[in-house]
């Protein structure tokens, strides 16, 4: 039988590109190799997408050579038809291209076409946190380059990014989740009074002001009182436009209780057993998460029967809100005192070292790391094979 080619795609230009290689390093040592044929490729932290040899260095940690580029995809349309029928044809590569995102599109026999320098993959697994590898960018680009990949599409991975907009999806679907005021940016700039008074007027405090898109804790703080309130959302304001602002669970006196769930599947999701996180920190901010020992990670979390059936219930009726696909954790808040739940948050590619939570709970529910990894590339191809149904004109 052939192997399948796989595109592992690690690194990137978010905040969690450390974490991504990480993953990556995780996924290309435990895949199938009897049946997949690994291609690694690199994006560098300013967004250079690297050939093989050069993305395998990468994720070893090596100083790399990033002189030879990949262009994943040859989106041959430009705006006008005038322009496509006679004028001089360019192509939006993948990267930041310096000064304009316009390159030539070379014709010169010598000088090959982008496409014919293409990355030649049956499918990609985008090992990519955060900005621009899970917000729905990278997934925008491998749609256009018809390339099957897994996890959710353009539109789960924006809508799950977008804590203000995953909050609307998760209110229509009838979810339980915090109170909140969303916030622009430019209202603040202009009157930054007006707009504490209105989150001093909706929420009580403590209160969590976070960017609505980013992750990793990254610009989220606690605001005890409201004299906390104008520094923590002049510091998420430098991360985002739209700031979120929300009910602190447990209140002032109590720790909220951080349980997550994993969820896999496309039209059909299933849910792990769930599990929490005790953080060493007040909560759980980006020095708990990534650089300070200790945090623990309880699987499966000490729940009732009934409890534990509502979280896998309720997680993967959070995937279906967003329209995830492939596989996602559900993070949830419990209030420890009146045991009370709410959604907070999906992640769209949740952390995936072969410790990270994501895959120990499908550990604990029965599915093991490479069989995992197995199951999502399968469900990256279905769910290309399902596209390829629509037909997109009469
Ligand atoms: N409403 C809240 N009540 C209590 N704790 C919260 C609340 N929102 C966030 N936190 C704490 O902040 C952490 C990060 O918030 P989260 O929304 O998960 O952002 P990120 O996307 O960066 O992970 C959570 O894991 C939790 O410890
Ligand atoms: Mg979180």
């Amino acid at each position: 039988m052939k192997k399948l080619r796989v595109g592992v795609l690690f690194g990137g230009r978010s905040g969690e590109h450390e974490v991504s290689l990480l993953s990556a390093a995780s996924v290309v040592k435990a895949i199938d190799k009897s049946k997949y044929e690994v291609v690694p490729i690199g994006i560098t932290k300013e967004g250079r997408w690297l050939t093989a040899g050069a993305a395998e260095a990468l994720l070893q940690g090596k100083p790399v050579d990033d002189t030879k580029h990949l262009r994943a995809g040859d989106p041959e349309a430009t705006p006008g038809a005038a322009v496509l029928a006679s004028g001089e044809s360019v192509v939006v590569p993948p990267e930041p291209v310096h000064r304009s995102s316009l390159a030539p599109f070379q014709t010169d026999a010598n000088l090959r076409r982008a496409s014919d320098r293409a990355i030649n993959v049956d499918v990609i697994f985008p090992v990519l946190h955060g900005t621009f590898g899970e917000d729905g960018t990278i997934q925008g680009l491998l749609e256009l380059a018809d390339i099957p990949y897994v996890g959710a599409g353009v539109l789960g991975s924006a809508a799950g990014m977008d804590k203000d907009i995953m909050k609307a999806l998760f209110r229509a679907a009838d979810l339980p989740i915090v109170k909140h005021v969303t916030i622009l940016r430019s209202d603040w700039d202009a009157e930054p009074k007006k707009a504490e008074k209105t989150v001093d007027r909706a929420l009580k405090y403590p209160v969590f002001v976070k960017p609505a898109n980013l992750g990793s804790s990254v610009g989220i703080s606690k605001a005890r009182s409201k004299k906390e309130l104008g520094p923590a959302i002049y510091e998420a304001a430098k991360f985002d436009r739209k700031i979120v602002i929300e009910q602190g669970v447990g209140g002032a006196k109590n720790k909220a209780r951080e349980i997550e769930c994993s969820v896999l599947g496309n039209d059909r999701p299933q849910a792990s057993v769930a599990g929490e996180i005790v953080p060493v920190k007040e909560f759980y901010d980006y020095s708990a998460k990534y650089l300070d020992e200790g945090s623990e990670l309880i699987i499966p979390a000490k729940l009732t029967k009934p409890e534990m059936k509502e979280i896998q219930e309720l997680a993967i009726r959070a995937f279906q809100a967003v329209d995830c696909s492939g596989l996602a954790r559900v993070d949830f808040l419990m209030d420890p005192k009146t045991r009370k739940l709410y959604v907070n948050e999906i992640n769209t590619m949740p952390g995936f070292t072969a410790i990270s939570m994501y895959p120990k709970l499908w550990g604990a529910t029965g599915l093991g790391y490479s069989d995992l990894i197995d199951r999502l590339i399968q469900l990256g191809i279905e769910r290309h094979g399902d596209k390829k149904k629509n037909q997109y004109s009469r």
